[in-house]
């Protein structure tokens, strides 16, 4: 593995969600693989679990972790190519990339889209340069487009909890939310669902909230969310802004949040989200509160999923 970005880089998916397996029945199993080795944090957006659970997964591995704010306490930095930069960014990552391909041995950036301009979004930009300037291994902690830690995580998650011989139903289902969010999980978790091939795949949303047919495509695509839970076996509530009129919100019907009744519809299905939620708007307290929800175990698991990516890379550096 050189760089961790999407799907794409991941291999042998079953691979690497035994491997995260592996690393939570023994976290320390690989303590000196990382000895004498630093990778930094750069976080241009908030963040809890990714934050935290690469910066355990860092230290299980024996390796020091730095984690930099830059959105906080950095110089603003530009990322156009030949920028007269007379505005309000100070500093190219031309310049600061390479220093800090220096200072490190892996690193790991987390960009949020600015969900105005979809082309520029799409792009990758941000993503794409440090990978151009930095000349070290560089990890999505979720980008413009992708959250690919989060889907390895949601992988590892379906794997360890559903033990019977057959393909389960897997749902994603669009939720109502009071902000135009990303559609970076959704994205991602349908291209890694996709790439896995191990499950029925239903995406169901609102009319005008289809999501770019790349990430998508070979789900079944439904406007009627009842119809598309019936015998889920496990249903993942995420809420997206719209992609085609790009960063929206066109829907707020609450009638599409996830209730015990809903619920009835599938097969006992468990219910994942990525986390942070909106209680009561994108998902109910029943739901959260109840039997059917595994959101702790998943954002638990984000550690393992981290784990078994940074193993991979600093095992392809040696
Ligand atoms: N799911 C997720 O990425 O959480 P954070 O934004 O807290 O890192």
């Amino acid at each position: 593995m050189k760089n961790f970005i999407s799907v794409e880089d991941a291999g042998n998916i079953n691979q690497l969600v035994q491997k995260a397996i592996a690393y939570k029945a023994n976290p320390l199993k690989d303590k000196s693989l990382g000895t004498n080795k630093r990778i930094g944090l750069l976080f241009l957006n908030p963040s809890m679990r990714t934050r935290l659970s690469t910066q355990i997964a860092a230290q299980n591995l024996g390796m020091e972790a730095i984690v930099f704010n830059v959105g906080q306490d950095g110089w603003m930095l530009e990322f156009e190519d030949e920028a007269i930069m007379s505005g309000s960014t100070v500093e190219h990552v031309k310049d600061a990339a390479p220093i800090l391909g220096r200072y490190f041995d892996i690193l790991g950036i987390r960009t949020f889209p600015s969900l105005k301009n979809k082309a520029d979004d799409y792009s990758e930009l941000y993503i794409k340069q440090f990978i151009k300037y930095a000349g070290i291994p560089i990890v999505s902690l979720e980008s413009a487009t992708l959250h690919p830690l989060q889907s390895l995580t949601d992988i590892i998650t379906i794997t360890e909890t559903f033990k019977e011989k057959r393909k389960p139903k897997i749902v994603l289902t669009w939720a109502p939310h009071v902000k135009a969010l990303p559609q970076c999980v959704a994205n991602s978790f349908s291209e890694w669902i996709n790439a896995w091939g191990e499950a029925d795949f239903t995406i169901t949303h609102p009319e005008d909230y289809e999501l770019d047919e790349a990430f998508t495509k070979g789900a079944d695509i439904l406007h009627n969310q009842d119809e598309a839970l019936k015998n889920a076996d496990f249903v993942y509530v995420k809420n997206w802004s719209t992609y085609a009129d790009y960063g929206r919100i066109y829907c707020n019907d609450p009638k599409w949040m996830l209730s015990n009744k809903k619920l009835q519809l599938t097969n006992n299905a468990k219910v994942m989200h990525c986390l942070p939620v909106r209680r009561n708007v994108e998902l109910s307290d029943e739901i959260l509160d109840g039997p059917n929800s595994v959101v702790t175990q998943q954002a638990t698991n984000r550690v393992w999923a981290a784990q078994a990516v940074l193993s991979e890379l600093l095992q392809d550096k040696k």
